[in-house]
């Protein structure tokens, strides 16, 4: 990007789905980025780019990876519907304690820093689109369900804390359905794209009338660095999704349509995922923030997105040999 000063960033999560993105983006531009996960990449990690495997909870060795770090992308997380599941205990100690150690080590480095959340802090609020100071409303803590959601809040909650008491330069950005390249198959399309290419039928889960916002990678990544980037973000949220609230049944609908696929099943979450599972019916954001304040808008059309994405699995040998996991 022409007349940007180059930056030394931090990116956890960064051998995850959207953290490969960012960090692309990133070095493309001239910054000097170091990933801090506690997985390698998946595939040869992108050149120029240090990687410092270890988790969030050790703190030691996120200070060291983030020592001289002007800005850190917080995304390293517990993600997905089969992981809240199975995981709950991790979910809310790696979302929680992990952010809080990568919050200290940002104020220390006097960096400015941007935290992943997720619409699912809205939980099943029904005043769709929701606004960033839209309320929350959640099911009961019996059900794991809700323990991605709280976690999430809590990171926020820690962020807005630490910028208080210590000065600390933050911005919470909520992402809504992003999808796209790279994406593991536990979610809704890139399960669809990765079944459709390995010759299985697709599955729309209770009719497929739940609808969501998809946003492609790229305009996720685009809001993320204006986050960092813009002054007026400072000690702000934004929604970062797109408005086009599409069903689940259509967007399985065009996958099938751009694959060539013919067979779609549909299936009961309940018998599928357990009465711990529920799921929502909208999910929409209010964009008109990020917006106003980061210029920011998505770009990319579903079907767009979903050429981009399908074009990538093709190929893609080794993404397409992962094994399809779970639902979401
Ligand atoms: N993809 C979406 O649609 C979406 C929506 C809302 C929010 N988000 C948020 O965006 C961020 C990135 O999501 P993603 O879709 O790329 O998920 P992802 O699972 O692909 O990436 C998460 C990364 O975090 C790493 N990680 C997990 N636990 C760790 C630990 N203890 N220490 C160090 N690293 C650890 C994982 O190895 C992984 O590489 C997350 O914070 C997530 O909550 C994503």
């Amino acid at each position: 990007m022409s007349g940007h000063t180059p930056r030394r960033v931090l990116v956890t999560g960064g051998s995850g789905f959207l953290g490969h993105h960012l960090v692309e983006r990133l070095r493309d531009r001239g910054d000097e980025v170091t990933v801090f996960d506690v997985s390698a990449p998946r595939r040869a990690a992108c050149a120029g780019v240090r990687f410092v495997e270890g988790d969030l909870r050790d703190e030691a060795a996120l200070e060291g990876a983030g020592r001289g770090a002007e800005v850190v992308y917080h995304l390293a997380a517990v993600v997905g519907v089969d992981q809240y599941l199975a995981r709950p205990l991790d979910v809310v100690d790696i979302n929680f304690s992990g952010t809080r150690n990568v919050l200290g080590v940002a104020a220390r480095a006097g960096a400015k820093v941007v935290l992943a959340s997720t619409s699912e802090v809205f939980g099943k609020n029904p005043a769709v689109p929701w606004r960033e100071d839209g309320d929350r409303v959640l099911g009961p803590t019996t059900s794991d369900r809700w323990s991605y959601s709280s976690s999430k809040a809590l990171a926020e909650h820690l962020t807005f804390a630490f910028a208080r008491r210590h000065g600390l330069d933050a911005t919470v950005v909520r992402y809504f359905n992003v999808y796209g390249p790279r994406q593991r198959p536990a979610y809704v399309v890139s399960r669809s794209v990765h079944r459709a290419l390995n010759g299985r039928p697709l599955v729309v889960y209770d009719g497929g009338r739940q609808t969501r916002c998809f946003t492609f990678v790229d305009d996720a990544v685009t809001g993320t660095i204006r986050a960092a980037d813009e002054p007026a973000a400072s000690g702000e949220v934004f929604n970062i999704g797109s408005m086009a609230e599409t069903s689940v049944g259509t967007v399985v609908g065009l996958v099938a349509e751009l694959t060539g696929t013919t067979s779609v099943v549909d299936v009961d979450t309940t018998a599928a995922l357990g009465e711990s599972y529920e799921d929502l019916g909208r999910r929409v954001p209010d964009n008109a923030k990020a917006a106003r304040v980061l210029g920011w808008r998505p770009e990319t059309s579903l079907r767009d997105g979903l050429v981009r994405t399908i074009e990538w699995a093709r190929a893609s040998d080794w993404w397409l040999a992962l094994p399809d996991s779970g639902a979401g």
